[in-house]
């Protein structure tokens, strides 16, 4: 069904503060990968996303800057791609009031994401973080998108999508009007772990930043966060199954892998004569080649917010091209008098 369409790509990341490792390599690394093989890609900064749970308006001025200059560090090209702020495009919010009808209760209850980030606090969790995966449908499917790179945290949101879009198809275009988009996960690096403990995922919102490489960090502060990233005490694996069977060694090695796009059996073979303290060597090496770039863009924006904003002001213009005949079919189709 989705040949019908223009191959599209659409992600996004909240401006939640620096994205991390675990963003870049779930995500936001394939942007730049995507945007040469797709005849169009849109990425976005979901600031509507981040406010479901509440920021200082400074602060999210800053840090949607801050997550634009990363993606331009991660290699996202403005004249090729849209960069832009989700809140700049109205198409998002007015189709997800639609979804929001088109949708189910009984769906939205089964979403994993809502339940482990309003904890135990749910009746004072806001009405936008319960409907959250209905306005991440509308911003897929506001520009017919095809593909969506996500990390696996993301994955039932946008089966979620892909849920939103059979029901309108059916029941309200009574046509193929949207694409059941797929998501673009890598396969090793789909879900980044934390370096406390090797169960949970690497997130921006762990209160413990020792948990996560951010993308800004200095030199030091990566080699210290390495040196006391948690491992088991055992000599360097020697077989996949060994790796397999050891949380936190086994997301460091992948980590790595990716990172120097070898295959995670490779690196096992390289370090098995080898003691622990070599692996981190290593592993601290190439996050500090990766992450240096990104600190490089980011101080060029801190001086020259202009810059900056040029992208996003030129990004939203193509993302509203795309979208706003898209929402307005969509109204046609509703019954809404234009
Ligand atoms: N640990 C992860 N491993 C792989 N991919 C990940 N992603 C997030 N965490 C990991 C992917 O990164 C993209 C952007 O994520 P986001 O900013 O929209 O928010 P999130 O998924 O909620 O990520 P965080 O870091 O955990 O943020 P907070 O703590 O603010 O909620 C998405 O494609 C995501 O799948």
């Amino acid at each position: 069904m989705t040949s019908a369409f223009t191959p599209r790509i659409l992600s996004g990341a909240q401006p939640t503060g620096a994205l991390h490792i675990g963003n870049y390599l779930g995500a936001v690394k394939n942007y730049a990968i995507l945007q040469k093989e797709f005849p169009e890609s849109l990425y976005f900064i979901a600031d509507c996303h981040a406010v479901t749970v509440g920021q200082d308006p400074e602060a999210l001025r800053k840090s949607v800057r801050l997550t634009a200059a990363m993606f331009v560090a991660a290699g996202v090209d403005p004249e090729k791609s849209a960069i832009f702020n989700q809140s700049r495009c109205d198409a998002h919010v007015k189709l997800a009031w639609v979804f929001n009808c088109v949708a189910r209760t009984g769906w939205l209850n089964r979403m994993t994401q809502f339940k482990e980030k309003a904890g135990k606090n749910r009746e004072q969790a806001s009405v936008g973080l319960y409907t959250y995966p209905v306005l991440m449908a509308a911003d897929i499917l506001c520009y017919k998108a095809t593909h969506v790179p996500v990390g696996e945290d993301q994955k039932q949101h946008l089966e979620l999508a892909r849920d939103i879009a059979v029901r309108f198809n059916l029941e309200h275009a009574k046509s193929d009007f949207f694409p059941l988009p797929e998501p673009v996960t890598p396969k090793e690096t789909a879900r980044v772990m934390s370096l406390r403990d090797g169960n949970a995922k690497m997130s921006k919102s762990d209160p413990s930043d020792n948990a996560r490489i951010n993308l800004n960090d200095e030199d030091d502060v990566i080699a210290q966060k390495i040196k006391k990233a948690k491992t088991d005490g055992g000599l360097p694996p020697a077989t996949l199954e060994d790796l397999e069977s050891r949380a936190e060694i086994h997301n460091l090695y992948k980590i790595y892998a990716a990172l120097t796009e070898k295959p995670v059996e490779t690196v096992i073979d390289g370090f098995a004569d080898k003691n622990f303290s070599a692996f981190k060597t290593a592993l601290t090496e190439i996050l500090v080649e990766t992450v240096r770039p990104f600190r490089a863009e980011m101080g060029k924006v801190l001086t020259d917010t202009q810059y900056i904003d040029d992208i996003l002001t030129r990004g939203a213009e193509k993302a509203r091209a795309i979208a706003d005949p898209i929402v307005s079919d969509v109204y046609e189709i509703f019954g809404f008098l234009r």
